[in-house]
């Protein structure tokens, strides 16, 4: 195994899904970041993993009845630390910049399975090649009908599907849709869908792995990447540099 992305960004160390976790994850030697992506009320694309800004920020209310303006006006650091005060909702233009300037990998997932959010594939497939980043992104999704969206627009961007329970089949649907990975729980690795993905040529990547045993019983070599709220801190407990 070779990759590990910093879950939400380095969120251990830093509030998730903030620059101040993405920082931290450079610092920290990651490989890339994974990001969770949402839309607001005026359409852009922001990153936040839950569908409202009630327990990362001192806000509360749906993201997507809230402006971007709305939005940048709440403190999305006090929660986890009070000197995180001034940390914000990142737009993902401002990550896109910001990953641009670094050789960070980038792990989009656009969070549709419980807001539709039309529309959302089409602004992050343009922001992704607007910061002509497609080599570097990976765009992941629980909800396969996002999947197909993208991979309608994008022949060409990476697209990895998220898997949850392991639900059978979903190698067979992860190749109809074109998909380049799938991103599971280390549980899928004791199901017969891993070796179909194998058979297929589908790297698995494993989230969330924070302790050594959450891999026990799983050769490395079937593993593409991990993510991690600690990359430095697994990295040294597998036994890397
Ligand atoms: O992409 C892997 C993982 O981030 C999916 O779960 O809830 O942390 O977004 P969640
Ligand atoms: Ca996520």
């Amino acid at each position: 195994m070779t990759t590990f992305y910093a879950h939400r960004g380095a969120s251990t160390m830093c509030p998730e899904n903030t620059m101040a976790a993405f920082r931290q994850a450079l610092r920290e030697k990651a490989d890339g970041i994974e990001i969770d992506v949402q839309l607001s009320k005026d359409g852009e694309a922001v990153v936040i993993h839950d569908e409202t800004v009630d327990r990362t920020t001192d806000g509360t209310g749906a993201v997507k009845d809230m402006t971007v303006l709305e939005l940048k006006q709440l403190d999305a650091g006090s929660w986890y630390n009070q000197a995180c005060k001034e940390e914000t909702i990142p737009l993902l233009e401002e990550v896109l910049k910001w990953i641009s300037r670094t050789d960070l990998k980038l792990n989009i997932e656009l969070k549709t399975d419980r807001e539709p959010y039309p529309g959302i594939e089409q602004v992050v497939i343009d922001a992704v090649k607007r910061h002509e980043l497609k080599e570097r992104v990976v765009l992941s999704s629980f909800n396969l009908e996002t999947l197909r969206r993208v991979r309608e627009i994008s022949q060409s961007v990476s697209i990895a599907v998220l898997v949850w329970d392991n639900v059978d089949g979903i190698v067979k649907c992860a190749r109809h849709l074109g998909a380049d990975a799938i991103h599971a729980r280390p549980g899928f690795m004791h199901t017969a869908e891993s070796l179909r993905a194998e058979a297929a040529g589908l790297p698995i990547r494993l989230y969330t792995i924070n302790e050594p045993e959450d891999l026990k019983g799983i050769a490395p070599g079937f593993i593409d990447a991990v993510f991690t709220d600690s990359p430095a801190r697994l990295r040294r407990a597998l036994g890397g540099a």
